[in-house]
């Protein structure tokens, strides 16, 4: 049977969710914890199951959508709640089933077994939905930084693998730091195609041109590398630029930019574009001084019509500028921190390995995909000045092996 999850961003490597993955009935399953996002994998993959492990409201909406547009797709609810009220409500909504937490495995397998034979009848009689995909203009976000060094390319990083994690949807990672850019890097991807075959063909961009330029990582983030001679950064032209963006986001649910802190057109015609811009500063008055000035100057020439957030990377930090005083200094409000962790952090960037990927229990990695999550547009708190309890650096790295070769030894060429 073919099974999807949608459940909260901080429960989705639950244990009944990863033996459910394992079991040898379940033969396609996937997770997501944005309910947008969600909905629409639902409705393109159309799984036979879908177990909505939301809080009561949200999940009665959402299996509500899918019962009234999926007539193939079942619903089984999980709550917290036993009020025969909500039961009841998740059950108007079209749930099948309503398990109680905690939830095992066997719960859950027993529930599908029962919902799946009474959908059998019900099955050979129902009118197929027609084909609908649904394409549309993906979510463009601009992570940048006034200041080198900041952490930008950590965030966008993360970020993208995070988001491809906790939503499914398609994600691109787009390396626009044109003269060194180091996306690559981060995540251990080396090749000659690069933006730069782009840009000659700017005009004629379509699926076969763009899957031979865009690297593939191991998480299901496609990444578009910056060019790989620095020359080539002042021959890029705006219109170039925007023909690049146009083909991503026309194939791609989120398009996330690695950008560098330089105010060139390129950088601008991105700002313009921007559904969210992410403001990447450190707690330190020479980036805090550039990230007022930088904030001022989109103000005046009102260069994005998106939204536009304050991260605070390396956050709470000893010495460092407090979370008021920052947001005092810039009139802006801080949306979210990244705390800092110099040893999981170096780990995972000279592993070319993402945090979130090589050490995903951990602080800095938890509010990442906060971090993530707010981009993808779920009410999270993305502010956490102390980790959560009973979750530490954790365990479990992958990808542990140091990088061998001083540059380039490990690395996929293609
Ligand atoms: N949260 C963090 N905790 C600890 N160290 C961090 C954190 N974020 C970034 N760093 C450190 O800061 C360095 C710079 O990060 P990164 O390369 O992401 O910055 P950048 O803004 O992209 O720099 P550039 O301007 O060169 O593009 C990293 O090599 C890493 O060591
Ligand atoms: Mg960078």
């Amino acid at each position: 049977m073919r099974v999807a999850v949608v459940t909260m961003p901080d429960q989705i490597d639950q244990d009944w969710i990863a033996r459910l993955g394992q079991d040898p009935r379940v033969g396609w399953m996937e997770r997501v914890a944005i309910l947008s996002t969600g909905l629409e994998m639902v409705q393109q993959s159309r799984p036979d199951v879908v177990i909505v492990d939301r809080p009561p409201v949200e999940a009665e909406e959402f299996i509500r959508q899918v019962f009234t547009t999926l007539p193939t797709t079942t619903c089984v609810a999980i709550t917290s709640l036993t009020d025969i009220n909500v039961v009841r409500r998740l059950m108007m909504a079209g749930a099948r089933d309503v398990l109680v937490r905690p939830v095992r495995h066997t719960d859950i397998l027993q529930s599908l077994n029962s919902v799946m034979q009474i959908e059998q009848d019900r099955r050979n009689r129902q009118i197929v939905t027609s084909d609908r995909q649904s394409y549309g203009r993906g979510k463009f976000v601009v992570v940048i930084s006034p200041k080198g060094g900041a952490g930008t390319t950590v965030v966008s990083t993360n970020m993208a693998v995070a988001l491809r994690q906790i939503s499914s949807g398609r994600v691109a990672l787009a390396d626009f730091g044109l003269q060194f850019g180091h996306v690559g890097t981060h995540l251990n991807l080396f090749s000659r195609h690069t933006l730069q075959n782009l840009l000659a063909k700017s005009d004629e961009i379509d699926d076969t041109i763009l899957s031979g330029v865009m690297q593939q990582h191991g998480s299901g983030v496609h990444v578009l590398l910056a060019p790989s001679s620095p020359e080539v950064a002042g021959e890029i032209s705006r219109e170039q630029i925007c023909a690049v963006l146009d083909s991503l986001l026309l194939r791609y649910t989120y398009v996330i930019a690695d950008t560098w802190c330089v105010l060139d057109e390129v950088t601008m015609a991105l700002l313009e574009r921007a559904d969210d811009v992410l403001v990447v500063t450190t707690p330190e008055i020479p980036a805090l001084k550039n990230v007022k000035f930088f904030l001022e100057y989109m103000a005046q020439h009102q260069l994005t019509r998106g939204r536009v957030s304050i991260v605070l990377n390396r956050f709470p930090s000893v010495e460092g500028v407090s979370l008021e005083d920052v947001q005092q200094h810039l009139r802006h409000p801080v949306s979210a921190n990244i705390p800092s962790d110099g040893q999981l952090v170096t780990f995972s960037i000279n592993r070319g390995v993402p945090v979130v990927l090589s050490h995903p229990q951990s602080w800095v990695s938890q509010s990442l995909r906060k971090l993530a999550a707010y981009v993808a547009g779920e009410q999270v708190t993305t502010i956490s000045l102390e980790p959560e309890k009973g979750k530490g650096k954790g365990k479990g790295i992958v990808g542990g092996e140091p990088r061998r070769g001083l540059f380039w030894g490990l690395r996929r060429q293609t």
